[in-house]
């Protein structure tokens, strides 16, 4: 039985792990979940699937957990400590799944403690990227990539490190604004930002890959995962979502994976890793699918892609502010605050304002962090 714990078990990531969980019962035991405010369903899953610990991010709710887990052998907890317990705790795998920079540090609780890490919150890496590669090299931490792209990249790197690889090519949908105009874009509403075409996921990596920041924040995650400097890491529009990723070896050999565009294959890989299990997922019918279709980025019509590589090269405090400020804007465009076009435009005012120096710790993170969501806040309320 492999121990589990999921971070952020409420949300569209780590419903699907539970998903895959309950479908193999004799493989996994969950000692752990935790969610931020969703108190019924974080219960509901602690005593269904019988957790040690059930833990609320926000602290004054964890009235409500401890009567929601009344009578159940499942104990409460709240907070960064909770969330901290939860990721330092008994389990062998830790599935990472919180959304935004909020996972940072029960990330960093489970790396440091040496934990078996899929990671899902790609922020986490995006801000602290060298800091949590060093640490796991300290613990003897794995991370093992759930996000499809960097799933599919580590599968055909097969073990392999990046010494003989030219070049890594990140696929992507385009989103559903892929053949808008800029001005269509201007238009746009968040219902329509949600609406991926192929991927079903939470609001704030759906709005991400409709600006195409979310392929942003993957180019730099995917720098810290495998090792390779931004001018050998390649971004390919690929709408039927079918290859998820390439590998190019010096040979000129070309790897890629392919699969349907299901979260819960990629996700199913890191829970059983280094072996395999089975899923009940559709399978890819290629005959189908007929056609793949690959297309040159449009940096023009999708600008977070240019900051996302701007902020890799320029590297330390700018990953930092590149997230913090997306994740200010992003949350005021679904909140109807701002226009569609503004979240690239809010990135690129935070970068160009805000000349920091390299955050050192993730206390220096954190802070930079804070601050950097100050600066975009202030920019959307002088908007207004
Ligand atoms: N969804 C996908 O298909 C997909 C694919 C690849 C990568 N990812 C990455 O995986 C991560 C999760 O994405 P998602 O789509 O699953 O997000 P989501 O559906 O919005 O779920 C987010 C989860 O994090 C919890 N959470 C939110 N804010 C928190 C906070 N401040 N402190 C503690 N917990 C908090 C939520 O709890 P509540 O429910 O209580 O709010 C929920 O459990 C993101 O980093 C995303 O980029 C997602």
């Amino acid at each position: 039985m492999k121990k589990v714990a999921i971070l952020g078990a409420t949300g569209s990531v780590g419903r699907s792990t539970l998903d895959l969980i309950a479908a193999a019962p004799d493989r996994f035991q969950i000692t752990a979940l935790t969610a931020a405010s969703n108190v019924e369903q974080l219960a509901a899953d602690a005593r269904r699937f019988g957790a040690d610990l059930a833990v609320i991010a926000d602290e004054s709710l964890l009235p409500e957990l401890t009567a929601a887990l009344a009578g159940s052998d499942v104990r409460g907890a709240a907070g960064s400590e909770g969330l901290a317990e939860a990721a330092a705790g008994d389990a062998d795998l830790v599935m990472a799944a919180i959304v935004g920079c909020a996972g940072l540090e029960p990330v960093m609780a489970a790396v440091q403690a040496g934990k078996t890490v899929a990671l899902a919150n790609k922020e986490a890496l995006v801000t602290a990227g060298d800091l949590m590669i060093q640490a796991s090299r300290r613990s003897g931490a794995t991370l093992l990539p759930v996000d499809s792209e960097h799933n599919a990249i580590f599968q055909c790197l097969a073990g392999q490190d990046c010494q003989q690889v030219a070049r890594l090519v990140l696929t992507a949908s385009g989103g559903p604004f892929r053949s808008f105009s800029t001005a269509e874009m201007a238009q746009v509403s968040p219902e329509q930002a949600v609406a991926h075409p192929n991927w079903s996921m939470g609001a704030k990596i759906s709005v991400d890959s409709a600006t195409m920041m979310n392929k942003g924040l993957e180019l730099i995650e995917a720098h810290h995962l495998f090792g390779l400097p931004s001018e050998r890491i390649d971004i390919m529009v690929h709408p039927q979502s079918v290859v998820h990723s390439l590998v190019e070896y010096e040979d000129g050999s070309v790897l890629a994976q392919l699969g349907p565009s299901d979260m819960r294959v990629p996700i199913a890989h890191t829970l059983a890793w280094p072996e395999r299990m089975s899923t009940n997922v559709e399978r890819l019918d290629l005959l189908q699918v007929a056609t793949l279709t690959f297309e040159a980025p449009d940096e023009q019509r999708f600008p977070a892609l240019r900051l996302a590589r701007r902020a890799l090269e320029e590297g330390g405090a700018a990953p930092v502010v590149l997230n913090a400020a997306n994740e200010v804007a992003v949350a005021a465009f679904l909140k109807g605050r701002i226009h569609f076009p503004d979240i690239a435009a809010l990135v690129g005012r935070a970068l160009d304002d805000m000349a920091e120096p390299a955050p050192m710790t993730i206390e220096d993170v954190l802070q930079l962090d804070a601050r950097a969501r100050d600066v975009a806040q202030q920019a959307i309320l002088e908007r207004a």
